[in-house]
């Protein structure tokens, strides 16, 4: 990787042409005792992995199909703001190598104009509330045209081809991402998560706006007010109650 300028993450590089999914290949690293921020690549996924046991559409050479391992030393409870951070630098990296104009959607969706280009899944394997590895799965929709998405992603989905009218790099676009990625984590590291919740509230789309979001206890509607230092999201209901969100599907209504 070109302009890699990373002390860990992405040096250790593994390419494949076609694999069922790169978190199963991290996975198997991870177990073999792979050390922290070994990248896998693929071409393409055969099963490709969403969040909430959804399918991840993953074509061949369209797009950016990731996954890194990640052995942070931390509570289970430093896995939402991983989450965050992950999101803050891969849209960080897209604007800047592609000019396209996306935000975050809570928690680490990337949108742009209202459809998504790009989905984050990050898998946590501990042990006694302590994590043992993170995989951070990255899934970007790069070169991807409008005739070539899935009828039921037609309406939803969107590529960086798409909105920015030409073919994107993505060497250049995965080197970003992992500059953007080891820039903020040794910022978490010497100062905590409020630098990278204030980087988060800047590329939101989700504050201020109505939201609906299905939890255990029903569906919950109200306006996403503020992230806390947790990096929950506070929806205030009709009432002006708070209601703090640790995880689930945010609907922008
Ligand atoms: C989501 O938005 O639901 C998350 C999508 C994550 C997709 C990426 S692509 C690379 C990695 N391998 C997978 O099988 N999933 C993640």
């Amino acid at each position: 990787l070109q302009g890699l300028r990373t002390r860990s993450f992405g040096r250790s590089l593994k390419i494949v042409e076609v694999t069922t999914s790169t978190q199963e290949e991290v996975r198997l690293l991870a177990e073999q005792g792979t050390p922290s921020g070994a990248l896998v690549l693929a071409e393409e996924q055969t099963g490709g992995r969403g969040r909430q046991g959804r399918k991840w559409f993953s074509p061949p050479r369209k797009g950016v199909w990731m996954s890194l391992l990640l052995r942070p030393e931390r509570p289970l409870s430093f896995a939402p703001q991983l989450t965050l951070l992950i999101a803050v630098a891969v849209c960080r990296a897209i604007r800047k190598t592609s000019g396209v104009d996306a935000g975050i959607k809570w928690p680490n969706d990337l949108l742009v104009q209202g459809k998504k280009v790009c989905g984050i899944l990050v898998e946590s394997v501990s042990e006694d509330e302590r994590i043992r590895y993170c995989i951070a799965g990255i899934g970007i929709d790069v070169n991807v045209e409008a005739h070539e998405l899935p009828a039921d992603l037609q309406a939803v989905a969107t590529s960086l081809k798409i909105e920015s009218g030409r073919n994107q790099d993505r060497v250049a676009l995965i080197t970003a991402v992992m500059n953007e990625l080891e820039d903020l984590y040794t910022l978490y590291e010497q100062e905590g998560f409020t630098p990278i919740k204030h980087l988060w509230e800047a590329l939101s789309v989700t504050l201020g706006k109505r939201v609906a979001v299905k939890t255990p206890q029903g569906e919950i509607s109200g306006v996403a007010d503020a992230l806390d230092e947790s990096g929950a999201l506070i929806l205030l209901d009709d009432k002006g109650m708070p209601f703090p969100l640790f995880s689930g599907e945010v609907h922008l209504a």
